[in-house]
């Protein structure tokens, strides 16, 4: 919902500039490492992107045209994109086991070790 609240803003302007504004999303014009057509399932993807990462659009996009690459944390988030899609393909059974989220867990930066925990007590 708050996309296509978000969606009209970006559209009206868009509109009148040129071809690019239409609703919902139209379909995608500089995809190099997703292999989908339409629109919504873009939209979809980028969904799980900004829940893993705990992120909004803007942090891979540039503001209002998101075929651009200005931004360089969407060629980041391309490669991150490849290297997710290189794991699953060396699980033995071929399924997707490892997803933006499996690492990232809501943060930009995923861990590299569990939180600190209080010391044990001694005796232990
Ligand atoms: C973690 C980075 C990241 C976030 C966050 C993200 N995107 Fe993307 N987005 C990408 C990447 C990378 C591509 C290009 C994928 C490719 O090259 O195949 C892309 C492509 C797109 C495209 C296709 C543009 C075109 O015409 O080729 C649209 C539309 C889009 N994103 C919308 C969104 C929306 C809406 C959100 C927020 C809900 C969002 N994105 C959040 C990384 C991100
Ligand atoms: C195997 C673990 C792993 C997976 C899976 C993974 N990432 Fe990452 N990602 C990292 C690590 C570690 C970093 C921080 C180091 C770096 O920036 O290279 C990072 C950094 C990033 C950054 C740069 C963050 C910033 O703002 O500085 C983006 C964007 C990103 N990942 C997007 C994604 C997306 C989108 C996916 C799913 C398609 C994904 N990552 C899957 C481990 C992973």
């Amino acid at each position: 919902m708050r996309f296509f609240a978000a969606s009209l803003l970006l559209v009206l302007p868009l509109c009148a500039q040129d071809k690019g504004g239409r609703r919902p999303p139209g379909p995608p014009t500089n995809l190099k490492v997703l292999k989908v057509a339409t629109g919504p399932e873009v939209i979809q993807i980028m969904r799980t992107y900004t829940a893993a990462l705990g992120v909004k659009c803007d942090h891979c996009h540039v503001q209002g045209n998101f075929a651009s690459d200005d931004n360089p944390k969407k060629e980041i988030a391309r490669h991150m994109i490849a290297m997710s899609t290189n794991i699953n393909t060396n699980f033995l059974d071929g399924k997707v086991h490892v997803t933006c989220f499996t690492c990232h867990r809501g943060d930009v930066e995923p861990k590299l070790a569990p939180e600190a925990k209080p010391a044990a007590p001694p005796g232990l």
